[in-house]
Formats: C-alpha cells, structure tokens, sequence
C-alpha cells in the first residue's frame, strides 16, 4: 500500500457552506491559487448545479490553477453529473464527485428508498460519472452510521462501475476513532479492489463531537489513503478536518511512515487569507494556526523554552510559516531583512526583483510604522504586475461631503504619458472615467472586493477587481493604504491582462 496520504481539499465547498462566508469567485480563485501553493492534491471547487455562480466559480478556478486535480460535487442526478462535468471542461485534471446517503435514517427519511434501491441509484449515478471522462470519486453520505456490511457492497458495486476513490463521510461526526477506524479496516478487508489498489479509501470527517481530526488520523491508520479537509477546519456547524491538523500530525510523528505534498511553511498564510476572505476569526487557542499557539505565557514553561525549546515545543513555528517577530521591518530596514523575512515566509527573490519589491516596500514603509508579513507577501505577489505595458503614474481625487467628486489621472502607456481629468458619481467612478479617456476600449466592471489586509487606519487595502471586454472577464489585483489608488490599479491590472482583439488590434 502506498505511504503517501493524498489531501483533497474542501474549504470551496463544504467549508464554505457556513451561513454568512460565502465567497465570491475572485475569493475563491485567490483561495484556490494559495491552496495550489500550499501543495493540496485535490480542490473540491463546488457543487455546479446548486447555482449560476458555483457553476462560474468551478470555471474560473479550473482555468486559473493547474497542479491540483479540480474536484465537482453532484448528488446521484444525471442533471448534476452533467453539470459538474460542463463546469469541469478547462481543468487539466478533473474529477466528479458523486454520491448518495447510505444510512438507514436517510434511506428511510430522506429517500423514502430501500438499500436494493440506493445501491442501484449509486451504481447509475458512478456509470454515468465515469462516461464523462472524468475520474470519479463516489461518496456514502452518513457512512459513519451506516451498516459495515451494506456499506461494503455499495463501495464494491461503485468500483466495479468505474469509481477509483470510495469517500467514506462522518457526515455527522458522531463516530469514535476506534470505531471509524475499525469502520475503515473492515472495508479494506471487505471490499474487493481496495487491497490491490484499484480504489483507495477517503476520510471526510465533520467535527461536531471534535473528533474530526483524531477520526481522520484513525482512518489513516486503518488504511485511507486520502483526507478531506478544510483550512481552519471551517464547515457546516462544527465544521470539517483541519487540513493544517492533519498535515502537522504528520510532519511531527515521524514514527509514522507517511508522506504528503504539503509545504507546511504556506500553512498560516493559507490560514490568514481564508479567515480574513470569510470573514471567520480563528480561535485563539486553535492547534497550528491559533494565535496563542505558540506562545508560552506561564513563567515555568518560558524559562524551559528559553534554556531549550524542545522542552515545551513539538512544532517548530517556523514550519508552519509564522513569522519570528524579532526583526521589526520599518522604513529604516535594509533589502537583508526583507530578504530575510521573505525567505522566511518561503519566498525566494533575488536581484531585480528583490531591488523592485524592495522600492515599493520603502514607500510602503513611508506611510505605515511597521509592515507586517501579509504586506510583504502582498508587495512580493504585486511585483509581477511592475514591468506592464500600462503603468499608473499619479492619481489625484477631490472627494468628500458637500463637493462634487472629480479625479485627474496620469498614466505611462508604452512609455508615453498621458493625462485625462473627469468628473464622477463618487472618487472611483470619476478616476474611472478618467482611466476610460486614456484607454479607449469597451470595459465593463463587473465585480469587485475591497479588503483591509490587518486593522488599524493606516493599513493597506486590497482591492480584487472583475473587467469585461470583449466577451472575456478579466481579474486585477491593486493594494494601497489609499483604497481609490487601489482599485485604480486592480482596474490596470485586468488591462494589462486583454488579449489583443481578434481584428488584430493591439490589446490596448
Ligand atoms: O459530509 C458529507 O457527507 C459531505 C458529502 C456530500 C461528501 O459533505
Ligand atoms: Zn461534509
């Protein structure tokens, strides 16, 4: 049996099915390229048919990544299965996930069915998956309380009619780790196709008795090669598995022989971007990513940290990517220390680029006191949109009660300068119109998201930005500590991102 454990994430589906975290699809291609950085094999990107914009959402996100296999959830329906198969269409590597409840209390209450009739419906629904031409993956929904010996013919049956992964949910998270785990060996004992690796067993353990994680752990255990997980462990009610939990128990028993792709070093990074794009605070005391995770506040255990971190310390904080704290970077730090820190944070730069993130960290600097890691990954992502045809110049913006909002605006297209004035409806709008002077081109903006990237009045906004031109949406990015400027540069970034017309013209 394989030693390597294969993480399917479902922060994008499962997780986000908390009320009030919805994100939208420029979130969530942000959440998908840090995951895909993060080094997830699987990204559960949503449920297609539930609606027009997780349908989009699937799209968009199988066309912006490209490592991670991206996964659809259906339920046992031909008009799922075709859906999530149309939403499928650009990933490079695709998956249909499908399902239906195997338990008697959702036979009797949710279907109205009996088990001969479910396991026909999961046997359809697998077949008609598998013609799609997509790898499936079939799940027994409440498979913690469903008998082991109907669950067992209903995984068979879905091998044999084409699945290669058997997800095997706690939907409720009522099991005990010994009691999923001898669920999960009874399977592999029981079910022909696991033992010569045609299909591999999948954990998808929900948290409402907090056994997620030590659930999941006992699956591994007992022979699951793959875990379904979720940043922050967000999900309905108590939510899902940790992915960070998981990967940390991993990387810290080395007792264990097992392996998995993830970079342990993006782990809190990861954790950041989703709880501030959900709007979800992490628990202070939360394993891994809590604040106070690895802070030691009793005198006893700081004096033993102080004489020998092994003493009270299992995890090493720079594995998971949590800054040290003890370089402070301000306007007077020198390109070593931001080269100290980014490496810190997993980033390499080198020459040109680091002299460029370095300039803009310097301004940065100038108009906040101390620059916290998130700006500094910030300003090393925004370096790629430095060397573009169009470049802001200068902005200047009269707004605010009682006055009639206008902008003036500066731009370097190709090297030349151009200057254009307007009035507007607010700031943005007329620093908008302005840009529009400029760059004569059809452009609709059709979606946009101001975030604050820590707290405090002078922080940086980051503002994420949907144009469409020429039948073609395109995302920008921009950030600033002036949200205008910031969206004036997302605005820019989707320009520099149009493909030439297809009359030959240039893009811009
Ligand atoms: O918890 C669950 O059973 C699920 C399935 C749809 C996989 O999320
Ligand atoms: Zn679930």
């Amino acid at each position: 049996m394989s030693d390597r454990i294969i993480f399917f994430d479902t922060t994008l589906r499962d997780g986000e099915q908390v009320p009030g975290c919805q994100l939208n699809t420029i979130e969530k291609i942000e959440v998908a390229r840090q995951l895909e950085q993060l080094g997830v094999d699987v990204i559960e990107a949503g449920f297609p048919v539930s609606s027009p914009g997780d349908f989009n959402s699937v799209v968009e996100i199988s066309k912006a990544v490209s490592n991670p296999i991206i996964c659809a959830l259906t339920r046992a329906v031909e008009a799922d299965i075709d859906a999530a198969a149309d939403a499928l269409q650009y990933a490079k590597l695709k998956r249909i996930h499908t399902g239906i409840g195997t338990s008697d209390e959702h036979i009797r209450y949710k279907f109205n069915s009996t088990r001969e009739e479910i396991l026909e419906r999961a046997v359809a629904a697998v077949k008609y998956a598998a013609s799609k031409r997509c790898e499936v993956e079939f799940y027994a929904e409440d498979a913690g309380r469903t008998d082991n010996e109907y669950l067992a013919r209903v995984a068979e049956a879905a091998i044999k009619a084409g699945a290669t992964i058997i997800n095997i949910p706690d939907t409720t998270g009522y099991c005990l780790p010994d009691e999923f785990g001898a669920k999960i060996k009874y399977l592999m004992e029981h079910v022909d196709g696991l033992a010569n690796g045609k299909a591999i067993l999948s954990t998808h353990c929900h948290n409402d008795l907090g056994m997620a994680t030590a659930n999941t752990m006992s699956g591994i255990l007992n022979g699951a090669r793959q875990v379904e997980v979720t940043i922050n462990g967000v999900g309905e009610r108590a939510g899902n598995t940790s992915l960070e939990e998981v990967a940390m128990i991993l990387k810290c028993h080395h007792d264990l022989p097992l392996e998995c792709g993830i970079n342990t070093r993006r782990i809190t990074a990861a954790s950041r971007l989703v709880s501030s794009l959900m709007s979800m605070p992490v628990q202070f005391n939360k394993a891994i990513v809590g604040r106070n995770a690895f802070a030691h506040s009793s005198g006893i255990h700081q004096d033993g940290v102080l004489k020998n971190t092994s003493t009270y310390e299992i995890i090493n904080p720079e594995d998971v990517g949590l800054e040290q704290g003890d370089i402070v970077l301000t306007a007077r730090s020198g390109r070593a220390a931001l080269k100290h820190r980014l490496t810190e944070l997993g980033v390499e730069l080198k020459g040109d680029k680091l002299d460029r993130v370095y300039e803009q960290f310097l301004k940065l600097a100038d108009k906040k006191r101390e620059l916290t890691n998130d700006d500094i990954l910030m300003l090393a992502g925004a370096d790629m949109a430095i060397n573009k045809k169009v470049r802001l110049e200068s902005l200047q913006v009269l707004a605010g009660k009682g006055v009639n909002p206008y902008a003036k605006i500066r731009l370097m297209v190709d090297k030349e300068s151009f200057e254009a004035e307007s009035a507007g409806n607010g700031p943005l709008d007329a620093s908008i119109k302005a840009l529009k002077k400029i760059i004569k081109r059809d452009m609709i903006l059709k979606e946009m998201t101001i975030q604050a990237i820590s707290k405090g009045s002078d922080d940086v906004g980051k503002v994420h930005m949907q144009v469409e031109t020429g039948g073609h949406l395109y995302y920008g990015f921009g950030s600033d500590t002036d949200i205008v400027t910031a969206s004036i540069e997302a605005y820019i970034d989707c320009i520099n991102k149009f493909r030439p017309e297809t009359d030959g013209k240039d893009a811009i």
